[in-house]
Parts: C-alpha cells; sequence; structure tokens
C-alpha cells in the first residue's frame, strides 16, 4: 500500500491491539466444566495500543502501526482508535489471522485465568515497516513493546534510532534472554518490577532495589532506564546522573490498577514529545500523576485521563 499522508505524528506506537473477552463468575472453571458467570464485557487493550490511546488523550498527534484481523473485532478495535483520534492508515488488516483477543475469567475472589491469542498482532513484520518509514521518519518519539514479534519491535527501534527520533522501549511481557541490541536502541527503557527482576536476574520489590537494578540496566546500554513501582511510583536513572532518582506516586485509592503502567508510558511519550528539553525525572513525576488518576478507575482505556481530566500544571 502507498502511503498517501505527508502528515507528521508526535507519536509512533508499533505494538499490539487485543480485545479482552471479559466473564466474571464466582470460581474459575476446571477443566471440561461448564459454569455459569454473572457478568460479560469486552474491552479494549493490547500494550501498544494502550499506550497510544494515553498519549492520544493528553493530546498529542498519535498514529499506531500494527496488525488486526480482517474480522468483526478488527472492524471494531480501528473504530475504537478513531473515537480517540488515533491515526489508523497504518492498521493493517489480514485475513491470515484474527485479532489479539484475551479470554479472561475473573472470580469474586478477583482471582483470573486469561488465555492470550495474539494472533494477527504476530503478522505484523517487516514489509509492513518498510512501508511506513516515512511516517516513523517525521515522529518526534516511538514507542514499542513485546506483545509483536520482538524482531518487528528490534527493526522499529532501529529505524527510528537511525532517523533521530527519539524512542521508549517497555520490555514488556518481559523474555529472560532479551537480545542485548535492545538496550542499545532504546532512549528510555522503562519497566516494571517484575521485568526488571526478571532481565537482572536480582530481586527487584522495594526502591533500594530498584536502584540497583536500574544501574544493571543502564549499563547495558540504553540512554536512561525507569522502573515503576506501583503505588510508590518509580526510579529514573539517566546516563548523566550518577545515581538513579525515586520520585514517588501521589497516594489513591486503587479501584483497579490493570493498565496503569500504560498509562504511565503514554503519558511519558507525550511528554517526550511535546516537551523534548524536560528532565526525564519531571516527566516521570507528571507521568506518575497521569498513571496515577487511572488506578482510581475501572478497567484499562476506560480508566486513561483526557487532557480535560487533568490539571493545567499538567501541560
Ligand atoms: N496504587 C497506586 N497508587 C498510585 N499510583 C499508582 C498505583 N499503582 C500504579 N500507580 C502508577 O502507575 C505506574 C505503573 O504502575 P506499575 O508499576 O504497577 O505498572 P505495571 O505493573 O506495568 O501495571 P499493570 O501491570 O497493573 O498495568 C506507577 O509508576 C505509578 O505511577
Ligand atoms: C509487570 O507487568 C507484567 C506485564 O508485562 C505483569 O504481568 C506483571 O504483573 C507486572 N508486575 C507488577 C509487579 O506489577
Amino acid at each position: 500500500m502507498k502511503i498517501m499522508t505527508e502528515e507528521a505524528f508526535d507519536v509512533v506506537v508499533v505494538g499490539s491491539c487485543m480485545t479482552d473477552l471479559v466473564s466474571q463468575a464466582p470460581r474459575l472453571p476446571k477443566a471440561g466444566e461448564t459454569i455459569h458467570g454473572h457478568r460479560f464485557f469486552i474491552g479494549f487493550g493490547g500494550k501498544g495500543a494502550n499506550q497510544c490511546i494515553q498519549a492520544a488523550r493528553m493530546g498529542v498527534k498519535t498514529t499506531m502501526i500494527c496488525k488486526v484481523g480482517k474480522d468483526f473485532f478488527g472492524d471494531n478495535y480501528i473504530q475504537n482508535f478513531k473515537d480517540n483520534d488515533v491515526h489508523t492508515e497504518f492498521v493493517r488488516q489480514t485475513s491470515e489471522a484474527a485479532t489479539g483477543a484475551a479470554s479472561i475469567t475473573v472470580n469474586d475472589a478477583g482471582e483470573n485465568a486469561i488465555v492470550i491469542v495474539a494472533g494477527a498482532n504476530m503478522l505484523l513484520g517487516k514489509d509492513e515497516l518498510q512501508e511506513v518509514l516515512p511516517a516513523i521518519r517525521r515522529a518526534k518519539v516511538l514507542v514499542c513493546q513485546l506483545e509483536i514479534n520482538s524482531q518487528t519491535s528490534f527493526q522499529a527501534l532501529q529505524m527510528a534510532r537511525e532517523n533521530k527520533v527519539k524512542t521508549i522501549f517497555n520490555p514488556a511481557p518481559a523474555i529472560p534472554d532479551l537480545d542485548s541490541g535492545f538496550y542499545k536502541v532504546s532512549d528510555v527503557f522503562c519497566c516494571n518490577e517484575s521485568e526488571a527482576e526478571l532481565l537482572t536476574g536480582s530481586p527487584v520489590s522495594n526502591v533500594d532495589e530498584a536502584h540497583g537494578a536500574a544501574q544493571e540496566l543502564l549499563q547495558r546500554g540504553c540512554g536512561a532506564v525507569i522502573i515503576t513501582l506501583g503505588p510508590q511510583g518509580c526510579v529514573v536513572l539517566t546516563a548523566k546522573a550518577s545515581t538513579a532518582t525515586h520520585v514517588p506516586a501521589p497516594v489513591v485509592t486503587p479501584v483497579d490498577t490493570t493498565g496503569a503502567g500504560d498509562s504511565f508510558i503514554g503519558a511519558l511519550a507525550f511528554y517526550m514529545a511535546r516537551h523534548p528539553a524536560m528532565p526525564l525525572e519531571e516527566m516521570a513525576g507528571r507521568a506518575n500523576r497521569v498513571a496515577a488518576l487511572s488506578v482510581g478507575a475501572a478497567g484499562t482505556q476506560t480508566s486513561f485521563p483526557f487532557r480535560r481530566d487533568l490539571p493545567d500544571e499538567l501541560f
């Protein structure tokens, strides 16, 4: 497909789209068993799409580079992007796989059992990336995760780097033997505690341990490291600082933390695009405030704040 647009985007996300099919039931079914649940809903998810939508809701021009199925869920997801002002020219539809889906059962104790079928997400490859190179080249920030083929993520980050586009890499879901090349193409390497633990091989369950893990990850060659710590906010380490900074999050009463990490990264992408000279610690402090708001409401994308929900001082 030929790219018609000459538009420049602030934030380009190369990543995943997933439809969440959520059933709430008194308990999780056993093998071979059929049980009755009390509520069902469909939600929009996928780390790539979530992050893109949070950035768009804060008011930057965003585009999503992803693949969905030529099916009802794919059509529906494209409409969801449009409803959130995300540009959809580079959302490809394939008849070779279904739109990524997560079947989620939640019991009354809040525990869940999840089956994820990445489907069309895994078919996004280098041909599509070549087609969208003009859009990547003109972007301010490119964001990638690991819910698509990791080679595709790597190639997108590399393409951004070669064109002096700032990169945010979120190694989620983490893989223990992440190729060392990923660090070198990341301006900001942003992960949560369990991902930092898996990548470094050392426990990361408090601020002190996160400082150590950030040092270890920075040595692998990225420009900066952010490790998010849930209610504790995050630690930030840049190549020019000798020690990591703990940036606390506001105290909130959590309603649903699903997607908090994606809200944080979407907000971070917004700040890197809109205020490139702002210190990373300041961006992280503001992203903490955006993500903390998302924790106070139910759902994933449904909990992500819009610009109008946020105080002016965050912009
Ligand atoms: N209970 C909380 N109170 C305040 N802020 C929170 C809370 N939980 C999360 N946050 C905010 O969200 C950010 C990301 O949270 P977290 O480190 O839990 O990411 P995550 O594990 O990737 O999230 P999830 O997997 O739940 O989507 C934190 O850095 C913080 O800013
Ligand atoms: C970190 O993110 C992963 C998803 O990539 C999630 O499964 C895990 O529970 C998160 N860890 C913490 C400590 O929140």
